[in-house]
């Protein structure tokens, strides 16, 4: 039977506004429970050695998986288990990737995918709404507009009788760490035999200011040595204040520009992302130019000869298509990293990691 997280009893009794008011450094141990994840929502729960072994764990994950004995027994670890896809922004490769993961795990898995088939178009409070999903699944994974929604429906759950482990896959333009989960371990396989990532220059580019992949990348990178950031952004665009002054707290350098071409020249890895244009109040992605922010295939004589090139898709223009077939292209197997670092996320939460590391 997996530990539940006893919430302490003033958090019993603090309302969510005041408990969202505190720091995050002072939230993020009512989201774990015995050193262990229980709910995962920010970057900043993970450190460097959690960031390994969730690394070797999904290696063993993929590995066992290759043939039909391996799956087939990985497929026994979680039977007993459901989860919940609540999904209400647009989503391809998360949605499938957490659905693949719970698969591999023995997992069955229901979904939502758009408040307009839920009860909330009846009217039902979103807070009310999740709740409802802790009644028939044993994990809630999310993907929200709201920022800080996911650590709502956690912190909500937490203090009831049935909490059950809440994954934020996306909250609105603040983080995505999931996402920055399977970008490390893309990182770190592609810097295997380079030293692996401490000491590494990587170019964030695009839309840094609303791209929740960027910055919950960002916080990930700082556990690690040496690493130097260039952020190449649109003024409008660039990255917000409170990574850098995380960045700053955490001695990890950084600079910007505006200047692609000069900017990727010395770096490891190029980070690209696309305009978030979802999250424009007046239109404003419209006066942005951002061919700017484009790699082609003359970009391609700019950078190393072993930089990789990265990107959480899905793309717009920002990559040439002429590029993928580049060995220095990572993002398709970005795509598949997702779901072993998500099915080894999913072991850890439920405790079944042990037996998949000693098998
Ligand atoms: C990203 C997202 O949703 O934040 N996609 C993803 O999860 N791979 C990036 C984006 O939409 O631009």
């Amino acid at each position: 039977m997996k530990a539940k997280p006893t919430p302490k009893k003033e958090i019993k009794k603090t309302s969510w506004e005041e408990f969202y008011k505190k720091p995050l450094s002072k939230r993020l141990n009512y989201y774990s429970q015995k050193g262990r994840l229980f709910d995962c929502l920010f970057s900043q729960q993970f450190d460097r050695k959690l960031l390994d072994y969730f690394f070797t764990l999904a290696t063993r994950i993929r590995t066992i998986a290759k043939n039909k004995e391996g799956l087939d027994w990985l497929q026994t670890l979680l039977s007993h288990k459901r989860a919940m896809l609540y999904f209400i922004q647009p989503s391809t490769r998360t949605f499938l990737s957490f659905q693949s993961a719970c698969y591999i795990l023995g997992m069955k898995v229901s979904e939502i995918r758009s408040t307009s088939t839920s009860s909330e178009l009846k009217g039902e409070s979103p807070e009310d709404t999740v709740r409802t999903f802790s009644s028939y699944t044993d994990l809630i994974v999310m993907r929200h507009f709201e920022e800080g929604f996911a650590e709502k429906t956690a912190w909500m759950l937490n203090k009831t009788n049935r909490p059950v482990p809440v994954i934020n896959g996306g909250s609105g333009k603040d983080q995505h760490p999931t996402q920055a989960l399977l970008d490390l371990y893309t990182l770190n396989w592609a810097f295997n035999d380079k030293g692996g990532i401490d000491n590494k220059k990587i170019a964030m580019v695009g839309d840094l200011k609303r791209g929740r992949t960027a910055r919950s990348l960002t916080y990930l990178l700082s556990n690690y040595k040496n690493i130097e950031f260039i952020f190449v952004a649109p003024d409008y665009l660039k990255m917000g204040d409170d990574i850098k002054s995380y960045l700053k707290r955490h001695k990890t350098k950084f600079s910007e520009s505006d200047n692609l071409n000069k900017s990727i020249k010395n770096v490891d890895a190029v980070y690209m992302t696309r305009i978030q244009d979802e999250y424009d109040i007046n239109g404003e992605s419209k006066d942005i130019d951002y061919s700017k922010f484009h790699l082609t295939e003359d970009s391609l004589k700019l950078i190393k000869k072993n930089t990789i090139i990265m990107h959480p898709l899905p793309r717009r223009a920002e990559i040439d298509p002429a590029i993928d077939d580049d060995p220095r292209a990572m993002y398709w197997r970005q795509e598949r990293n997702g779901m072993w670092i998500r099915a080894a996320l999913i072991a850890h939460i439920f405790e079944v990691d042990e037996a998949i590391l000693v098998r």
